[in-house]
């Protein structure tokens, strides 16, 4: 049996995302803000940040994942689904669940770049800074961890633990 250790309560994630949700409303005050969630780990916290924000936006979704199948980061990410909507010349904030190496995150920017967006920011449920291989950081961050492998509120462990509605830490 795996151990789950809470690492944010229900509680504490809504304060976090609220908190969040109005930085990001005073920000994009007045601009053409398009939120895109990165599939699928983000989509309940993107579910949640959207329904605080204060301002209008647009909504998408983008498929990015590494090939293979290791719980590292290969450093080949691909396009699994891609977004919809035209966001030439449009504000563009990124939704991960958690930014690990960056490397997906570093493919993500460059790709919203190439595609005419005219500003890029990133929005990350968690920082794990201590593992980062490309130079990007979260421009909004809820919570920064350290170490150890994390599930729930939308994020797995082999497609398990995405419905918890609490972050935890999970020991294998
Ligand atoms: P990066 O490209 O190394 O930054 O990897 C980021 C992606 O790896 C995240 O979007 C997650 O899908 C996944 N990931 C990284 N750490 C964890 C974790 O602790 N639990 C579940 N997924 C993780
Ligand atoms: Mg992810």
């Amino acid at each position: 049996m795996s151990e789950l250790i809470e690492v944010l309560s229900k509680q504490e994630i809504q304060k976090k995302v609220d908190a969040i949700a109005k930085t990001i409303s005073s920000d994009y005050k007045d601009k053409k803000l398009v939120v895109i969630g990165v599939l699928k780990g983000s989509f309940i916290f993107m579910a949640d940040l959207v329904r605080a924000l204060e301002i209008p936006c647009e909504l998408d979704f983008i498929g990015a994942s590494s090939y293979g199948l290791s719980d590292q980061t290969s450093g080949t990410i691909k396009i699994t689904k891609d977004i919809n909507i035209d966001i030439k010349g449009k504000d563009i904030l990124l939704v991960e669940d958690i930014v690990d190496t960056g490397t997906t995150l570093a493919f993500l920017i460059k790709y919203m770049n190439e595609c005419g967006a005219n500003s890029i920011k990133v929005c990350a449920l968690l920082d794990k800074y201590e593992r980062r291989e490309k130079s990007v950081t979260p421009d909004y961050t809820c919570h920064k961890i350290t170490e150890g492998f994390i599930v729930g509120y939308g994020i797995d462990y082999a497609e398990h633990y995405r419905y918890l509605p609490a972050v935890y830490h999970i020991k294998t």
